[in-house]
């Protein structure tokens, strides 16, 4: 069985397409690299031997978009990762994030309202939100002002597939992520931030491999066990399997829902302060970081209720803390293993 993976060349997507492959599924993926490479198709081929085919098509464009389904016929879902996802840079340029992540998905509405493709899988994230008070959060919460336009563009995705689920039969699934992080254990693909990450994780191994002289904690005095903020980070490939098993679900058609949401976090707040010790006891490196002040838009704390997806998809977070930093510093080592080998 065929599935079309948009942005496939990116992290969260092509750890997905592992996971897909290990399942017994075909993946064809579409992804315009506009914040990518094809670097990880590569490490994907090495992983399971398969050779994925990428088109490189901007899905803001329809023609382009519809050629794609049109040569793919035979496929029983689409998972659509791609997007904009960095926060500063959405408030920077709103209108750079509201027209690449709603017109890509308005277009692939069309597609697989015209080539009635049954099946469809959307990324979506905590960030819908906003700042919640009741923790932890269900997915029935109500969702809060966005923190940023690239929030919004999270919050309006999930109404345009509300809207368009109401007068289609295609069956749908939203996935709201909390923190994804780590890499996949064999270190061939991981996380490949452009420029200085905004993101906890990548910004603890880039500090303590030498790319960055020091990381600041942003935030030392809130309402917190030690302080700093409380965040749901989860596996990248609990994440994945989540996508397959979500597939799986809806493949087997026994009374579902049309649309159907759910929270993708493993359930556990963990402060950055934590997240920091976790990454010193795996690596034996002492990281060099300081306290500094709050950051603006951040959330105190947020993390997940994840019954639904358990219950429902039959999924469960296997991968803890300490594990989640340890294949992220083996991704971070093995990049700087292949600058120096070339
Ligand atoms: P990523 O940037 O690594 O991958 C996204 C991919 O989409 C990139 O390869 C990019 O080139 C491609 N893309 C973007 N716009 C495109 C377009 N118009 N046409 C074709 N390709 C396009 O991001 P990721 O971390 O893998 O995130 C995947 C999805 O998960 C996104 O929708 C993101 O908003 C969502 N999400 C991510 C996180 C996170 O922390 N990583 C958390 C919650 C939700
Ligand atoms: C985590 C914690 C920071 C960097 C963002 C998006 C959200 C979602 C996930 C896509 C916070 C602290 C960070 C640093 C620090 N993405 N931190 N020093 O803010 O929870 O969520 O990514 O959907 O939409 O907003 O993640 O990794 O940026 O921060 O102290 O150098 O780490 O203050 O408490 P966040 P993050």
């Amino acid at each position: 069985m065929k599935v079309l993976v948009t942005g496939g060349c990116g992290y969260i997507g092509a750890h997905t397409i592992v996971d897909l492959i290990n399942h017994g599924f075909d993946v064809v993926s579409v992804d315009s690299n506009i914040r990518s490479t094809t670097q990880l198709l590569d490490g994907i081929e090495k992983i399971t031997g398969k050779k994925i085919h990428n088109y490189k098509v901007d899905l803001c464009n329809l023609e382009d978009t519809h050629a794609v389904f049109h040569e793919n016929r035979d496929i029983v879902g689409v998972i659509h990762f791609a997007a904009l996802k960095t926060v500063p840079e959405s408030v920077a340029e709103p209108l750079l994030y509201f027209h690449n992540n709603l017109t890509s998905l308005v277009n692939i509405l069309k597609c697989i309202q015209e080539f009635k493709i049954p099946n469809f899988v959307f990324s979506s994230s905590c960030s819908v939100y906003g700042n919640a008070t009741a923790l932890p959060v269900v997915e029935e919460t109500p969702l809060g002002e966005a923190q940023s336009p690239y929030a919004r563009t999270k919050q309006i995705g999930e109404q345009i597939i509300q809207d368009y689920n109401k007068v289609n039969d295609t069956q749908s699934i939203i996935l709201r992520y909390f923190n994804p992080v780590g890499a996949h254990p064999s270190a061939l693909i991981g996380e490949l931030p452009l420029g200085k990450p905004d993101n906890l994780v990548p910004m603890i191994t880039q500090t303590a491999i030498g790319k960055r002289p020091k990381m600041i904690v942003f935030g030392h005095d809130y309402d917190t066990r030690d302080g700093s903020c409380i965040r749901d980070y989860i596996h990248v490939m609990d994440i994945a399997n989540a996508h397959t098993r979500a597939l799986q679900y809806l493949l087997d058609k026994k009374n579902k829902a049309n649309l159907e949401t759910f929270n993708l976090g493993t359930g556990n707040g963990v402060t950055v302060l934590e997240a920091i010790n976790a990454f010193e006891k795996i690596s034996g490196v002492k990281l060099n970081y300081e306290l500094g002040p709050r950051r603006p838009g951040d959330v105190i704390a947020i993390y997940a209720n994840n019954s639904l997806a358990k219950s429902r998809l039959g999924w469960e977070p296997k991968i803890g803390i300490e594990d989640m930093m340890r294949t992220a510093w083996q991704w971070e080592v093995s990049l700087r293993d292949k600058v120096l080998s070339n």
